[in-house]
């Protein structure tokens, strides 16, 4: 097996139960099959998890998965995560939410006066925040705006993002506002292969 891939197999998920939907909760690197990827994924989840994945000004990068469904992009995302709580976890803030959750927190949340809720500002302030699946629900324009918000708000403060869409960057339907420093943020990964779900 490749040295770097068998490395990133080395990094044990935490074993403890963890706010994860319950598909996801039990997939790991070690259960995901590799054979349609490139090497350059894993080589830079890798980095990512040896915390060695900067910019060129020394601000940490987050990763942008995309490809078609049921390619294993939230496989591989909650997978990080499971990894990530095990060694930061009790350093770094992190969450993992699906998108469409989310805006429908936000919006059952939002604060009086039209102030944003302690929810949103928390999600906002993750050093690590994974968020699944940015496609599944139309960016209306009120899914669109708290996007943006959160982009320009982890973008100024250095914070990274993880996020899997079925879209490559340059076709998602955001705001060209968040689609630039998201480019600046984000390494983008193509995840390859068929639908797992029908068989
Ligand atoms: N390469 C893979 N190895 C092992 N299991 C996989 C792989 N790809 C997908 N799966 C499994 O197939 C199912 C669908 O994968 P997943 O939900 O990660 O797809 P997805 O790319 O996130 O799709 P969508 O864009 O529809 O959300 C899951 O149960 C997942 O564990
Ligand atoms: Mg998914």
């Amino acid at each position: 097996m490749n040295e770097k891939l068998e490395r990133l197999l080395s990094y044990e998920p935490t074993p403890y139960v963890i706010r994860l939907p319950a598909r996801f909760r039990e997939c790991s690197f070690n259960n995901f099959d590799w054979a349609n990827q490139n090497p350059k994924t894993w080589e830079t989840i890798l980095d990512f998890v040896e915390d060695r994945l900067v910019d060129a000004n020394g601000m940490p990068k987050g990763l942008y998965f995309y490809g078609p469904f049921g390619v294993g992009k939230s496989h591989l995302l909650s997978s990080l995560y499971r990894v990530m709580v095990h060694k930061f976890g009790e350093v770094c803030e992190m969450e993992y939410i699906s998108f469409a959750d989310l805006i429908s927190e936000i919006k059952a949340r939002f604060g009086p006066n039209g102030n944003a809720s302690e929810f949103e500002i928390e999600m906002k302030e993750k050093d690590y925040l994974f968020l699944d699946d940015i496609t599944a629900i139309r960016l209306t324009d009120y899914a669109a705006e708290v996007f943006d918000r959160f982009v320009q708000y982890r973008y100024d403060h250095g914070k990274r993002m993880l996020i899997t869409a079925q879209s490559p960057l340059s076709k998602l339907s955001v705001d060209d506002h968040a689609r630039s420093r998201l480019f600046e943020m984000c390494v983008l990964l193509e995840i390859k292969g068929q639908d797992k779900r029908l068989g």
